[in-house]
């Protein structure tokens, strides 16, 4: 099956049981916003609570704060979204499709990336083990000529981009005979700039409303707090604050599902330092938000560092953690050193003075900032690509079929455990309640009694419960259960009263935040 046919599965599944919907489906559906449904709201609370966990619990120098989405809009003219948070469009006059031109270049590298992983893949496959990659990519001539192709065009894209050269992306896009995937035609319109921010007006005087954004990104938030937070909790540089929150962006090119929406949410981080130690907090950062990710296992290949093409003008290092998705590498997180440009825009359009006073030098200064910054639906989007499989299984007749798992961590999983009467009658559905009633406290428990007990474990794969305990007429006599592991589908037969800890083991995030740098 192609990634393309996986993909659509993906989403298909994400429907069929609850974890996101088209938003406004019933008229038809909003552009790039969604809703999450009765189990997509528990993954993405899940999420959410291993990133907050992660960041305050186990940093006692991180403290969170939850600050408004309206915020004045002077903020964005200091931060230089009013002026720069902007895509360059390039518009195809056939098909009037609107591109993101970047995009349509960055298409293009990952074509030539893509062919070098093939021949690389084939003679791997040819070779066995005696295969040496190193010593192929430097002699293959096709991977040494799809290897020049890239260098080429990577290197021109990166100097248009950093020039903010918008007839040069035109232009690599015509040399680099660029079609539109609708119209398949190379006729295209100029490259121009468009403003992301949503705008709104608030009030309304006799002088007229304010204008107000919707915030683009959660960070400005934190950064205007600053001060109120390092002198209400007494902070000492360096320290960090940790924000999740809702963002929005008019995004032109809104594709892949909830990878890029309209209306998301953002988990970040700013870590204050002092001047000089920024590089290496950067790098501390860098390794700690990797091995985040990596800790949830779903293998350490599957993930990698991309240096930025273009550093903003006031970041000095700048990385993004990407993962591979059915559609290729694509970043979750950014990690930059944001100088301390931010603040000291907001020192300089407010008119107050931002900054720390450091007792070991004797003297104040504006801190430098480490941010971190993901997306809640990006890693949501990740979690369930990396979880969705499809196996082939024998049952005990000796059928061969395909199931449907999602093989999400325990800890991330929606419903811990599933509670199923083997049949509707003879007090065992008083006994299955009986069992949530006691577990309902220390985890998210469902009840399930409807169809054959082998449908509900599906059903149960399907949803990604790591747990499954069936009630039958020996439990009535001795308190035990059979319980039902996800992954594995082995069976075991243990009291009611080991349960608790059965589950509990594997659902805290203890056991994560051990792996963690
Ligand atoms: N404060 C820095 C900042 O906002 P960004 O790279 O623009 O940086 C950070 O965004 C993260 O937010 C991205 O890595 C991605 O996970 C998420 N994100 C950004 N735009 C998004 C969109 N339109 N839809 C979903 N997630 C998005």
């Amino acid at each position: 099956m192609s990634q393309e046919d996986i993909f659509k599965k993906l989403v298909a599944h994400c429907k069929e049981y609850g974890y996101v919907f088209q938003s406004s489906e019933i008229y038809d559906g909003l552009g790039a916003v969604y809703d999450y449904g009765q189990n997509g709201v528990e993954l993405k609370n899940n999420i959410k609570k291993y990133w907050w966990d992660s960041m305050v619990l186990l940093h006692e120098n991180v403290v969170g704060i939850d600050s408004a989405i309206f915020m004045h809009p002077i903020i964005w003219k200091a931060s230089g979204h009013v002026d720069a948070f902007n895509d360059p469009l390039i518009d195809n006059k056939d098909s009037k499709k609107r591109y993101r031109a970047d995009v349509l270049i960055e298409e293009q590298l990952a074509k030539f990336e893509e062919k070098m992983i093939k021949e690389v893949a084939k003679a791997q496959k040819r070779f066995g083990d005696s295969f040496d990659e190193k010593q192929f990519r430097e002699t293959n001539p096709r991977v040494l000529a799809n290897q020049q192709k890239w260098d080429d065009l990577h290197e021109r894209f990166s100097k248009a981009l950093n020039d903010s050269n918008l007839e040069e992306l035109k232009q690599i896009i015509i040399d680099q005979e660029i079609a539109c995937p609708i119209s398949g035609s190379r006729n295209w319109t100029d490259v121009r700039q468009f403003n992301l921010m949503f705008a709104t007006e608030m009030g309304s005087t006799a002088d007229g409303a304010l204008k107000v954004y919707l915030r683009p990104e959660t960070a400005q938030g934190i950064f205007v707090n600053y001060l109120n937070v390092q002198k209400t909790g007494r902070m000492k540089l360096p320290f960090g604050i940790a924000q999740i929150g809702k963002a929005f962006r008019n995004e032109i090119v809104a594709r892949q599902f909830i990878f890029r929406m309209r209306e998301f949410e953002q988990m970040e981080m700013q870590f204050f330092v002092k001047p000089g130690t920024e590089l290496d907090w950067f790098n501390k950062w860098k390794e700690t938000r990797m091995s985040w990710h990596r800790a949830l296992g779903f293998g350490d290949d599957n993930y990698r560092f991309h240096e930025h093409e273009k550093l903003a003008h006031y970041a000095n290092a700048a990385v993004d953690v990407e993962y591979k998705f059915p559609f290729g590498f694509k970043e979750v997180e950014g990690i930059h050193s944001r100088t301390d440009f931010d603040l000291s825009q907001h020192q300089e359009f407010s008119g107050k003075k931002i900054q720390y006073f450091d007792p070991e030098e004797g003297k104040s200064y504006v801190p430098f900032v480490v941010e971190t910054s993901i997306g809640v639906d990006r890693m949501f989007l990740q979690v369930m690509a990396a979880s969705y499989c499809e196996e082939e299984v024998t049952s005990s007749n000796g059928k061969v079929d395909t199931r449907v798992v999602l093989k999400l961590p325990a800890q991330l999983a929606p419903i811990k455990l599933a509670v199923m009467p083997l049949v509707k009658k003879d007090g065992l559905p008083e006994k299955a309640r009986e069992i949530i009633d006691d577990l309902k406290f220390d985890f998210k428990c469902q009840y399930d009694e409807k169809d054959s007990i082998g449908k509900r474990y599906r059903r149960m794969d399907a949803i990604g419960t790591p747990f499954c305990v069936t009630v039958d007429h020996q439990t009535l006599e001795d308190q035990t259960v059979t319980i039902r592991f996800r992954d594995s589908m082995e069976q075991d037969r243990v009291a009611i009263s080991e349960l608790k800890g059965i589950v509990s083991d594997q659902i805290g995030f203890k056991k994560l935040f051990a792996n963690l740098a």
